[in-house]
């Protein structure tokens, strides 16, 4: 007579031991498990996965395999995939289906932060990665200007989920796409961190090679809730060349430092006018201070922006000036800056 099989719960207690490689964390954890059968000859295991990731089914296949083998009366064990797209397997740290989460902050606002956030989501776009944009500056959203998109939208949404808009291929979400344009911004402390929260989680970002989130200028309550809720792969310090802005950046650098963010380097925006016949650039005001600041906190400066009327007119048109050029002072510029930021990536990868 065969052996009886094993009842659910030893087989449970093996399915915990089944690490995801990148989450660490076990898939009855991450509720990946979605349903354990008894076969004629043995157990068949459904394991849910958000995508048709075939490296991620090897592994965990042959993880289970070996786990659930070793019960006496264990069988023949048959592994099946479901792919569910709207899965979202948090550990509560990291957004599954996005690979790098990068902040972009300012010590002050009207630096160009937000500028600089679409117009390096535009050149990674350009660069062939799959990117979103999240505004979580609360206290001043522009993503919806630069990008067309006036006050609240209608977000296609499902139970609790919603999902970004997309903009010339570009996934946004900004908290102006949720609340009216004459509605005061209120949210402090707990709600606020809930708030982001669910932006972070809630959003169905699908799959992302960048996710770069706008954060309100300054060291506040947000980027510290930010700093606790995701694991953020870095930080973008963007400045302009002036000593004030560079001091107010330095700040911001600092923030990020406490929180052991890393921070990936400056990016010195408004550096030099570029003129709009010729495309020199000259010196407007003062120049290097982003240089400085790198230099200062060591840190790469990753590069420099002129200041451009494309980018000041595109800053309303609804395409960021790096999706309407194609080549240009500007464009060099953001090429430059996507290379390093990459290589300081990888820099930090372990
Ligand atoms: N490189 C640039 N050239 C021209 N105008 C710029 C440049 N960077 C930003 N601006 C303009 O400066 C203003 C402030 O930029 P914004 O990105 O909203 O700043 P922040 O998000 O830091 O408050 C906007 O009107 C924007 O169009
Ligand atoms: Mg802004």
């Amino acid at each position: 007579m065969a052996n009886a099989k094993p009842d659910l719960t030893s087989i449970q207690r093996q399915l915990m031991q089944v690490k995801h490689p990148e989450l660490k964390k076990d898939i009855v954890s991450l509720g990946m498990v979605a349903k354990v059968e008894p076969t004629d000859d043995g157990i068949q295991i459904f394991i849910k996965t958000p995508n048709n990731d075939r490296r991620l089914q090897i592994g965990l296949e042959a993880q289970t395999r070996q786990l659930v083998s070793k019960l006496e009366g264990a069988g023949k064990v048959k592994i099946k995939f479901e792919v569910d797209q709207n899965m979202k397997m948090e550990d509560g740290n990291r957004i599954v289906g996005v690979k790098k989460v990068i902040a972009v902050g300012s010590g002050k606002g009207g630096v160009g932060k937000s500028t600089v956030t679409a117009n390096l989501a535009s050149a990674l776009l350009k660069a062939g990665k799959k990117v979103g944009i999240l505004d979580a500056d609360i206290y001043g959203p522009s993503l919806g200007k630069m990008f067309g998109v006036n006050g609240r939208v209608a977000l296609k949404s499902e139970e609790d989920k919603i999902y970004p808009l997309d903009k010339h291929g570009l996934k946004l979400i900004s908290f102006s796409f949720l609340v009216a344009e004459d509605q005061p911004v209120v949210w402090r402390g707990p709600m606020l961190g809930k708030a982001i929260e669910q932006f972070l989680y809630d959003v169905v970002w699908g799959e992302l090679d960048y996710l770069l989130i706008d954060l309100p200028p300054g060291t506040g309550d947000v980027q510290l809730s930010l700093a606790q809720l995701i694991d953020l792969d870095g930080a973008v310090i963007v400045t302009t060349p002036q000593d004030v802005a560079v001091l107010d950046a330095g700040r911001a650098a600092a923030m990020f430092k406490q929180v052991k963010i890393p921070i990936l380097g400056i990016v010195e925006n408004m550096s030099g006018f570029a003129c709009p016949k010729c495309g020199h650039v000259t010196d407007l005001f003062s120049k290097g201070g982003g240089g400085k600041l790198a230099a200062q906190i060591g840190v790469p400066e990753l590069g420099s922006v002129p200041l451009t009327v494309e980018v000041m007119r595109s800053g309303e048109s609804g395409t960021p000036a790096i999706l309407a050029e194609s080549k240009g002072p500007l464009n060099d510029s953001y090429a430059n800056i996507v290379k390093n930021l990459e290589s300081q990536i990888a820099l930090w990868e372990d």
